[in-house]
């Protein structure tokens, strides 16, 4: 498949829906080889179906990303497959949103296991494929929740801010070695994330925001995203913040 990533090999985690399943679609349609992961297996297959039927290639990998060894597996499945990793999209993530006070703290543990240090195990995993090959581009997903603290949002936002303050250091680091570091930061995009909050007042609060606007589509983000790993290497676009036009905070 010609385009623009023509050659380049990705791993998008939380690949299986949303943001995720878009940016695998949208970077294979740009002659990117990519490797999806995500823990449903069945999700991922039929993504599978629909990159090859449009004639891209593309690696299912089932992967939790919380757990470190699969994280490590997860890439040197691809680097086997394709003997590089070019661009990692760091994009799994849980919003268990609700409030501090009365907080079941596992919905906590989840969200700092997948969204903080499932995105570090990753980064950690690629980065000697990275430095050897002497070019990469991690792409690290946060949010306006990354920006923007509310009431009853404060493990997640702690989660987004994390992914903040890791990836600016990361590219501070590694900025010498040629690899490009970019925070992507959406605002309400339609998704799964919502239904898998756990306190069912903060569930149904959370749905009715977002359905009373018109959210983002998955395929904008993916759209920024492609945007930010087809610049030239010298380009690093480090930072993007898109908000629907109707969302206020
Ligand atoms: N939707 C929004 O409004 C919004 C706004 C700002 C930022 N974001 C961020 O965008 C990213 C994608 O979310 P989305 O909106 O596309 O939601 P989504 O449709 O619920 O997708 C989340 C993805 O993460 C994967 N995931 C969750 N836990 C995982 C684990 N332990 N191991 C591996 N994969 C896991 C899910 O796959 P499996 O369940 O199959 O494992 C799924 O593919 C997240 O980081 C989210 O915080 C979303």
């Amino acid at each position: 498949m010609a385009g623009k990533l023509n050659g380049k090999v990705a791993i998008v985690t939380g690949a299986s829906s949303g943001i995720g399943e878009a940016t695998a679609l949208a970077l294979a349609a740009e002659g990117t080889k990519v490797a999806i992961a995500a823990r449903r297996t069945d999700r991922l297959e039929t993504l599978t179906k629909r990159i090859k039927e449009s004639g891209g290639e593309v690696l299912s990998i089932t992967a939790d990303v919380a757990d470190e060894a699969q994280v490590r597996e997860m890439v040197s499945k691809t680097k086997a497959e394709w003997g590089r990793v070019d661009i990692l999209i760091n994009n799994a993530g849980v919003m268990l949103l609700g409030p501090i006070f009365d907080a079941d703290t596992e919905d906590w543990r989840r969200m700092m296991n997948v969204n903080v240090l499932g995105l570090m195990y990753a980064t950690h995993a690629v980065l000697p494929l990275m430095k050897a090959q002497g070019i990469g581009h991690i792409v690290n997903i946060s949010s306006v929740a990354g920006r923007v603290a509310n009431a009853n949002t404060g493990v997640y936002n702690a989660t987004k801010w994390a992914v903040g303050a890791f990836s600016e250091s990361l590219r501070k680091e590694i900025h010498k070695d040629n690899i490009r570091v970019t925070i992507i930061e959406p605002g309400l995009t339609a998704t799964e994330l919502p239904q898998h909050i756990t306190n069912p007042e903060t569930r149904t609060r959370t749905l009715t925001r977002y359905e009373s606007i018109k959210a983002l589509d998955s395929e904008d983000i993916a759209a920024a995203i492609v945007y930010a790993v087809s610049q030239s290497a010298h380009v690093n676009v480090n930072e993007i913040l898109i908000r629907p036009t109707e969302q206020e905070g």
